[in-house]
């Protein structure tokens, strides 16, 4: 049953990482709430209901049975799991962020057109200090990293605005700080990953921009395997690590 994305807590996520220790992702586990409660030093009612709002919010689908239910983690509980993860790279790799390889493709020449619009190029160099070339390196990305990808979440983007055309308007985006890296250790730096918002993009493509054509900088052809490492703005340098933002607890 789906319900409209009901939030999780702190707790429920915990119940959600115990059920992913178990082997969740790969296959169904069986659960006893018993045991599930000892593991967050709940009672197993209480281990029940965090299951219970898991399985409401998507994150998890249920069978019970006469001896437990069984248990797997659907795609949006990954995806969630996967952003605490992010966190916690963040937290213990000094702000390095979401790291994603795929392979060099053709899109179908669009990116040339749209990053040389003027609505877009004014905001790239005052938002990302350069004028990137017109175009996007597409890159088409693992299932691995398609699944990383969620880590994008937990890092601040550069916001780009959407702006009116004369004919048309045109829809803002979000562009992550980023280098990227060929299978031979080159790399360029700065480039930005730049995701359309309003597009039903395809997850697995990947769209850079850089001041410099990365085909002709870093030698690459189509296939050829490259590494996008996304370092959070603002943060990588930030030796209080808070952002300069509050954690938006209450007290
Ligand atoms: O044709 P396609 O959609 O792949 O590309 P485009 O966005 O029109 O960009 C033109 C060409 O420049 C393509 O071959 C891109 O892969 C390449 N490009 C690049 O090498 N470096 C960039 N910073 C942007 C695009």
């Amino acid at each position: 049953m789906a319900t409209t994305t009901s939030a999780v807590g702190d707790a429920e996520v915990a119940a959600l990482k115990t059920v992913a220790l178990q082997g969740g992702f790969a296959e169904p586990v069986k659960v006893s709430c018993s045991v599930l409660g000892d593991r967050l030093d709940a009672s197993s009612q209480t281990a029940s209901r965090r299951l219970q709002r898991l399985e409401e919010a998507g994150l998890v689908e249920r069978e019970v049975v006469s001896d437990g239910q069984w248990v797997s983690i659907t795609g949006d509980g990954e995806h969630r799991l996967r952003a605490e993860y992010a966190d916690y790279r963040r937290i213990f790799e000094g702000g390095s962020g979401v790291s994603l390889e795929g392979a060099v493709t053709s899109g179908m020449g669009e990116g040339r057109h749209y990053i040389s619009l003027p609505g877009y190029v004014e905001q790239f160099v005052e938002r990302l200090d350069y004028e990137p070339f017109h175009g996007t390196l597409n890159v088409d990305l693992t299932d691995e990293s398609v699944r990383a990808r969620a880590g994008l979440d937990s890092v601040d983007g550069v916001p780009i605005d959407g702006w009116e055309g004369e004919e048309r308007t045109y829809g803002p985006a979000t562009c992550y700080r980023a280098s990227v890296e060929t299978a031979d250790g080159e790399v360029s730096d700065p480039c930005h990953v730049i995701v359309p918002e309003r597009t039903h993009h395809d997850e697995r493509q990947l769209e850079v921009i850089a001041p410099v054509k990365l085909r002709d900088e870093l030698a690459l052809a189509d296939g050829d395997t490259v590494t996008v490492r996304i370092v959070e703005a603002g943060r990588a340098y930030d030796a209080t690590g808070t952002g300069g933002q509050d954690g938006g607890e209450t007290a």
